[in-house]
């Protein structure tokens, strides 16, 4: 408990994972993409040829892979899937297993491993309320669907990729009411969150504000 740690929280595409990154990289700490580990157990499961129902198998599946981190690159048996885990039909899979209890324990401690000094921000869905409940500093990132189905979008045409804002924003709604209405490790705010909306935010003012908050605190 004494490495610091931010969490950002918050639904598809709110720009959490810019945000953490760039909060990390003026720190100096280090990041962990908690979505990233839910994608690559989704990938895994998938290849294994196990089911998105079966909660054991995919509990077991999260235990077994064999995973290395290489700065924002993600390695699983020594295979550099990061590309690969960015896929929306992957983000869907990540998304359906993470609903399962067994899951969320399997991937326990390798979440808490990522504090490490001099510290972490921590990026997701229940990072502040689940995983680091003893955060100095919670965060919980917003965005109007609108907004998030944009960004997606544009992200998706930097790589070449089509896409319709509509569907895009189908999916991120029905992914968002998904992890909200969950049993297990629902998305919410912490109640000791402070809430950021970035619709109308640029990165560098929602980095400066997380920042501003962080030293307030000091
Ligand atoms: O954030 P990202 O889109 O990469 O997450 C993929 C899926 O993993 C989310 O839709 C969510 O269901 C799940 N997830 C989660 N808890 C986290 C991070 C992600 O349940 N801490």
């Amino acid at each position: 408990a004494d490495i610091p740690v931010i969490t950002i929280d918050g639904p598809t595409a709110s720009g959490k994972g810019t945000l953490s990154a760039s909060v990390a990289a003026q720190l100096g700490w280090h990041t962990l993409d908690s979505g990233s580990l839910y994608r690559v157990t989704a990938l895994a499961a998938r290849r294994a040829g196990v089911s998105a129902d079966d909660e054991q198998g995919l509990a077991a599946t999260a235990r077994a892979m064999q995973l290395r981190f290489e700065g924002v690159r993600v390695l699983l048996a020594g295979e550099d899937v990061s590309d690969e885990l960015r896929d929306e039909a992957v983000g869907m899979m990540a998304s359906r297993i993470s609903a399962w209890p067994a899951v969320r324990a399997a991937l326990y401690d390798l979440q808490c491993g990522f504090r490490q000094l001099p510290g972490l921000v921590a990026d997701g869905r229940d990072m502040g309320t689940v995983i680091f409940p003893d955060a100095g500093l919670k965060i919980f990132l917003t965005a109007t669907a609108a907004a998030r189905a944009e960004r997606r979008l544009n992200q998706l045409i930097a790589k070449g990729i089509s896409a319709s804002l509509d569907d895009l924003r189908a999916d991120l709604e029905a992914r968002d009411e998904r992890d909200r209405t969950r049993a297990t490790a629902p998305l919410r705010p912490a109640e000791d969150a402070l809430r950021l909306d970035n619709s109308q935010l640029g990165i560098e003012a929602s980095v400066q504000q997380v920042v501003a908050w962080w030293n307030a605190r000091q």
